[in-house]
């Protein structure tokens, strides 16, 4: 892999997922950073990452940092917290200095930590997110004080991805998964997966608005805000044209994509597995 081309504020931000999901991180980049151009990857043919083996989601996630680096991206945002948890420090070492690599989780961890009035914190997500044990350790790590409950909730991301959400069938799943014992009694909830903002009304309509719902979405863009003020990154002026890339073009996701993007979004199909 050549090393890209040495990056400017006005090179793009990239982003990857294994589908929509990190297209709500996309969004709160893009409304909190309007100058910025933005290159979108979803990995829609290995969807979903959550149960995939660790050495699969290192593998995908570095093909497509390169893919990314080519675009001479200045920053890799990893909008995914299963390629978070299992493939941040590999993608971090292979990328080297060509890019700053962010995570979903670190800037989470960090704000959750912090917060006052908060005891025990819920968090849901993939199988490998919950399993990688990475939230929970962290949490503790920083504050001791915090009790920490993780539940693996693999339903939902498939489920979201088909288009179930702010329905019945979703409701169910939903209700079914946040009644379990293991997550009972918290104050605080972290969607560990960033296709959860797309049911995030539906599970503060469970909670009846009485616990804190974390989603990263808004924490990470504020995050990258600052990584790039830090390293005199920051763009300002007009954003380029930003792309949005899947590797295997599903119906489903295209109409997904629409509630962020509108139809301004155009998809380009990219198989870097070929
Ligand atoms: N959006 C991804 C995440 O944040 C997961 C969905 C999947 O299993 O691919 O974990």
């Amino acid at each position: 892999m050549k090393a890209s081309k040495t990056v400017k504020s006005s090179s793009p931000i990239g982003i990857f997922d294994s589908g929509i999901g990190g297209l709500t991180v996309a969004d709160a980049i893009h409304k909190l950073l309007p100058s910025e151009t933005l290159i979108y990857f979803g990995d829609t043919a290995h969807l979903p990452y959550g149960d995939k083996a660790p050495e699969s989601i290192r593998a995908y996630s570095v093909r497509i940092a390169d893919f990314l680096l080519e675009h001479g991206c200045k920053m890799i945002v990893i909008a995914c917290n299963t390629a978070s948890s299992i493939a941040y420090e590999t993608v971090k070492e292979h990328v080297g200095g060509r890019a700053t690599v962010i995570d979903v989780i670190n800037p989470v961890v960090a704000e959750v930590s912090s917060m006052k009035k908060i005891t025990h914190v819920g968090v849901i997500g993939t199988r490998a997110t919950i399993r990688s044990n990475a939230y929970a350790t962290r949490i503790v790590r920083q504050n001791e004080s915090l009790k920490v409950s993780s539940l693996a909730t693999p339903l939902l991301a498939p489920m979201i991805e088909e288009g179930f959400f702010n329905n019945k069938i979703s409701r169910t799943v939903i209700n079914s998964y946040l009644s379990r014992p293991k997550i009972k009694k918290i104050d605080a909830l972290i969607l560990a997966c960033t296709h959860y903002p797309l049911i995030k009304a539906e599970i503060n309509e469970y909670y009846k608005g009485n616990i804190t719902i974390v989603d990263s979405a808004a924490i990470v863009a504020r995050f990258v805000k600052q990584s790039l003020a830090a390293s005199k990154l920051l763009h300002s002026g007009k954003a380029g044209k930003h792309r949005f890339y899947i590797s295997d073009f599903t119906k489903s996701f295209e109409q997904s994509t629409k509630i962020f993007f509108k139809d301004k979004l155009k998809l380009e199909h990219k198989n870097l597995w070929k």
